[in-house]
């Protein structure tokens, strides 16, 4: 009989280990169960893989950042070098699933699958939606059929490519989506489908060597705009920001008149700009921005400002400078006939 796959679960809290103190009240504590709890409440799991589980954080992932984010890419790091671990299966929460994907993405080496789930149901709810979600993550793990896709994240049927999935909705099942691609396949019972050839994202590891940096990734804030403003929520990160700024512009990267000229301003100081948008299905290009030909102004192409805050920051942290910069945001847009 063939060996299963050694699947190694590790748990970083959210809804998915949450628990409330009824079955049907909306409110509920994240991060409450440990990983080899989960596990216990998924039938079938033995047919599919060995399992070991170890849980790495007991909080809502509101409450994840950078610095978690890197001591659970380390992990992985330890945990896929081993020779008796072929896969890893993380449980984490859906507020931040899409940067902590992002995140791993660009930082991953090994070639062994890693697959984040989550759940938007905590487990005590009626139709708790985190054992098939497991369930789900765990087959995809073990797939030959998903190896070389890099980071994936497996929910409600659907596996997506980690650099690709966003949250869309506060509270339906089917809130997770892949943007600017599609899924990559799908679930039902314990049959996959594969509909799509796994490739890595753009910069799949490029950013591996920074896992063993001490200092803590500079810190890019986000600044919105909103209809009527000025420059006030530029004006406040002046001269707080660690290098860099986002701002999650209007539409396809227009900015009022009063924040255009402080983040030229900002721009010519050597603070690196980048715009994206607040539309969720963002796409900002050069020729599109209000900043258009600004030294020191990148456009985000297809990453939402979540996202390229992570990849702005650990381009700052690796020393690059602006056309540098300019050139890894080039890897997520469309490019010119
Ligand atoms: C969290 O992100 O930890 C809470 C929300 C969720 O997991 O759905």
């Amino acid at each position: 009989m063939e060996s299963k796959p050694r699947i190694w679960v590790l748990g970083a809290g959210g809804t998915i280990a949450g628990t409330g103190r009824s079955a049907t009240h909306a409110a509920y504590q994240s991060g409450q169960l440990a990983a080899d709890e989960l596990l216990t409440a998924v039938d079938g799991l033995e047919h599919v893989a060995e399992l070991q589980a170890e849980t790495l954080f007991s909080k809502g992932s509101e409450d994840l950042g950078p610095s978690d984010w890197r001591a659970l890419a380390l992990r992985i790091d330890a945990l896929t070098a081993r020779p008796d671990v072929d896969g890893v299966v993380v449980t984490h929460g859906t507020d931040t699933l899409e940067e902590a994907a992002f995140f791993l993405d660009l930082v991953h080496q090994n070639p062994k699958p890693v697959v984040l789930t989550a759940a938007m149901r905590p487990a005590t709810a009626l139709s708790a939606d985190g054992p098939a979600n497991l369930y789900q993550a765990v087959l995809a793990c073990a797939s030959p059929r998903l190896r070389g896709g890099g980071v994936l994240v497996t929910l409600n049927g659907l596996v997506l490519p980690g650099w690709q999935t966003i949250k869309t909705d506060s509270v339906a099942v089917e809130t997770f989506r892949a943007y600017p691609g599609g899924p990559l396949a799908r679930i039902v019972g314990n049959r996959l489908q594969v509909f799509a050839k796994p490739v890595r994202a753009p910069l799949a590891g490029t950013f591996h060597s920074l896992l063993n940096h001490a200092s803590p990734l500079p810190t890019v804030g986000i600044v919105p705009v909103y209809g009527g403003c000025n420059e006030k929520p530029l004006a406040l990160w002046q001269h707080s920001h660690g290098g860099g700024m986002v701002i999650a512009s209007f539409g396809a990267g227009t900015l009022p008149e009063p924040m255009a000229a402080l983040a030229r301003d900002m721009a010519a100081a050597g603070c690196v700009i980048v715009i994206s948008s607040r539309v969720r299905d963002a796409l900002v290009v050069p020729e599109t921005m209000t900043l258009q030909g600004v030294t020191g102004v990148i456009a985000a192409g297809y990453l939402n400002p979540q996202k390229s805050a992570l990849l702005l920051s650990l381009a700052l942290a690796a020393g690059l400078k602006g056309e540098a910069i300019a050139a890894l945001f080039e890897k997520f847009s469309c490019i010119p006939l």
